[in-house]
């Protein structure tokens, strides 16, 4: 008879994620500055294969958040007020076993300008406190220097990273957190899905594509992306320099794509969204533009303002492991009339074999093993999965959540994972997305849920913010106190 022999290995990181912008809310609290998260409006009724207009912002949200105004209006302003209940939150967290957990810090509470000379010790202090505190229960931080919340000031000043300026701050800030937190945190990420800075410019690099010069946002945004590769390099050096043993991360939204069908004007369609998603784990983890991207950059006519020691600098500091999310395949097609479907920031052509969250993205676990495979042949370095869950709508039915759909989920996932693992590839942990509901980052609802834990709020910002144990919750500490063997 065949064993069942578990192959996650002894130490496997088994832990969940969240977002400073989606979950801790006191968004103006103890001196913290507006970030481009604060400005983004819920607005409800969209089209859900709009998720452009989702993001959207105008003038009236840059006032409201400079001046403070409309809170109701924002709901990442109030997040899931992890700021003040994270003692109960971790608690909560440790009793289901998790041995990492992936948060962010939000630049604009340490410098709430982004330029400030000194950093603001209240915010340095908030995160000292949440790291000692997951300490306290054994969980490892992993942090994420920049996820979707850059000053707003910054945004407003500079037109966000396209500005060079913005790498010394951004280099600035960073030293301050790996001064304060050089005993307390040894796993950094730079930047939360560099390669999203494409689909959504604002609030991944402040840039507003109608403050660019006409015809030019294309090439602004490219030249911000290069800021943020230099400044992902020069962070990932002094984080050596300043914490030894620490450990530094790239992360990638992982759009693994298909062929729609075997015609090779598809395959080809599809050979070049998968080279475009390869070109920023590239240059971060091979420390190199790749060629075949810098001449399609030439051919159209985009020319990136680099600083003599700008590739050096990428080729000397590259990341020590390779991090992703993922949440689903996408499928490409050279057919116009091709049906598409919403995804992560992205549309693509549908895939008849797959079934489809209630927001449309198309569940794929083995999609899964594929990307752990092509990403470990390509790089050979350790991989982390930062972020995979499935959002969905949960009802609380006498104080008790069912939601076996999440269950399964996981579930299937996992099993890619062991599979993967099983054929070679090196999986240095997991984190979830998220541990408990917080704020769509894309829709910016809460009641698309993605937790293990429930938090009773609705999208108006309506709710006791009670903390309530899903089922999943029970299942997915079963599965890390059985390091994986136990997905029953
Ligand atoms: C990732 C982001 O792209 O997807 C997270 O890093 C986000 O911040 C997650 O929350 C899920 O997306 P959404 O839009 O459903 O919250």
């Amino acid at each position: 008879m065949k064993q069942n022999t578990p192959v996650f290995p002894p130490n496997f990181l088994w832990g969940a994620a969240i977002a400073a912008n989606q979950a801790e809310g006191a968004w103006n609290v103890a001196g913290k500055g507006p970030s481009v998260a604060d400005a983004i409006a819920h607005k409800s009724n969209l089209d859900l294969t709009d998720y452009s207009g989702h993001m959207a912002l105008t003038d009236e949200n840059i006032q409201d958040a400079l001046n403070g105004t409309n809170d109701a209006r924002y709901p990442k302003r109030r997040g899931i007020d992890f700021y003040h209940r994270y003692k109960e939150d971790l608690a909560l967290f440790a009793e289901m076993g998790i041995k990492v957990l992936r948060v962010s810090i939000a630049w604009s509470r340490i410098f709430p300008a982004g330029e400030e000379a000194e950093p603001n010790e209240a915010g340095l202090q908030f995160y000292e406190d949440l790291f000692r505190e997951m300490r306290k229960h054994n969980i490892e931080p992993l942090v994420t220097l920049s996820h979707y919340e850059m000053p707003l000031k910054l945004s407003e000043k500079y037109n966000g990273w396209v500005d060079r300026k913005v790498v010394d701050a951004f280099v600035h800030y960073s030293n301050a957190c790996f001064d304060r937190y050089k005993d307390l945190v040894r796993y950094w990420l730079t930047f939360n899905e560099i390669d999203s800075i494409h689909r959504h410019p604002f609030t991944t690099a402040g840039i507003r594509e109608e403050k660019c010069a006409p015809g030019q946002a294309v090439q602004d945004i490219y030249q911000g992306l290069h800021h943020q590769f230099v400044a992902s390099a020069l962070v990932t050096r002094d984080c050596h320099a300043k914490i030894p043993g620490s450990q530094v991360g790239c992360m990638l939204t992982k759009l693994t794509t298909y062929s729609r069908t075997c015609h090779p004007q598809d395959v080809e369609a599809t050979l070049k969204k998968n080279l475009e998603n390869y070109f920023y784990t590239d240059v971060q983890v091979k420390g190199e533009y790749p060629p075949l991207i810098l001449r399609d950059l030439e051919r159209r006519g985009i020319h990136l303002e680099m600083q003599p020691d700008d590739l050096a600098i990428l080729r000397q500091h590259t990341v020590d492991f390779l991090s992703f999310s993922y949440y689903m395949s996408i499928t490409e097609s050279t057919q116009p009339d091709a049906e598409r479907i919403p995804g992560n920031t992205v549309l693509g052509v549908k895939n008849p074999y797959l079934p489809a969250s209630e927001w449309g993205w198309q569940i794929d676990p083995v999609g899964l093993k594929i990307s752990l495979l092509e990403l470990y042949d390509r790089y050979q370095k350790p991989l982390f999965i930062v972020e995979n869950g499935l959002g969905a709508k949960d009802v609380v039915v006498e104080g008790q959540i069912h939601d076996d759909y999440r269950i399964d989920y996981f579930r299937s996932h996992f099993e890619q994972m062991q599979a993967a693992i099983d054929e070679g590839v090196d999986l240095l942990g997991f984190t979830s997305w998220g541990t408990i509901d917080i704020i769509s980052a894309g829709t910016s609802q809460m009641s698309k849920r993605y937790g293990f834990i429930y938090v009773d709020q609705d999208d108006e910002g309506q709710g006791s913010l009670a903390r309530l144990r899903k089922d999943s919750f029970y299942w997915y500490q079963q599965v890390i106190a059985s390091n994986g063997s136990d997905l029953s």
